[in-house]
Order: C-alpha cells, then structure tokens, then sequence
C-alpha cells in the first residue's frame, strides 16, 4: 500500500543553524525558510536525490510541534510520511486492521497542499507516521 518516502520531518530549536548544518556540513541543498500559520509551523526542504528532509520549527502561539520542542530541547526526527495513491483506500485498510488515525480520521491538506493524516506512533514502532496522498 505504501509508496515512496516522502520526506522525513525533523523538529529543530534553530532553523537557520539547522539550514547551515545540512548546507555547509553535509552539503545538501536547502530552501529559504518558508511560513506554514495554518500548520504552525516554518518549514525548510533539504532536497535530496531520491526523498526530502523537512526542518520544522514552531510558528505562532499554538504550534502543534511546541510540545515536542519542549521535550527535545535539542530537536529530533517527529515523523516520516509515506506516499499512498488513494487516502480513502489507505484509511480504510488501517482502520480495518486496527490501527489509529489521529483526529477525525478525515484527510486534511497537508503542507504541501496533498491530502494527509496521521498515525498513532504507538501502532507503527514507535514512529508519527504521515501517509499523503500524490
Ligand atoms: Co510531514
């Protein structure tokens, strides 16, 4: 069911050393920083051959990644995201088979403008699972 990675999100508490660690140490290339308020949060896309990393960081008062910045004051890896070709037919499986979907169950737009939702880490080892329909 599940497609390509599509990118992998890491939270950071500094985005524009976090930008600099991936360009200048590890030599990747890197996006301008760019504001997401309906999704709280500024994001930057290292573009890699084959998958993208996204550097997280909160925006605004609410941000749904403030807690988790508070609990990993030096950042960390919060999600990976999976590529399905049919939202309703992936959620409809997982729900079949027990799993959880965060929320209404509902797809919401995601950050790139593609339909999402989100998997309860406790079903997928451990790991917040985005899957978003491409
Ligand atoms: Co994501």
């Amino acid at each position: 069911m599940i497609g390509k990675l599509n990118h992998v999100a890491i939270v950071v508490p500094d985005l524009a050393a976090a930008s600099a660690v991936y360009e200048n140490t590890l030599g990747a290339n890197v996006s301008r920083p760019n504001d997401l308020p309906d999704h709280g949060v500024t994001t930057v896309f290292v573009n890699l051959p084959n998958t993208k990393i996204e550097l997280l960081h909160p925006l605004g008062d609410d941000s749904p990644i403030a807690k988790f910045l508070e609990r990993n004051k030096d950042g960390g890896m919060h999600h990976i995201c999976y590529e399905v070709e049919d939202i309703y037919a992936a959620r409809d499986k997982l729900l079949a088979e027990g799993a959880r979907v965060l929320g209404s169950s509902e797809p919401k737009t995601g950050a790139h403008g593609k339909p999402v939702l989100f998997l309860h880490p406790k079903d997928f080892c451990g790991t917040l699972v985005e899957i978003e329909q491409v």
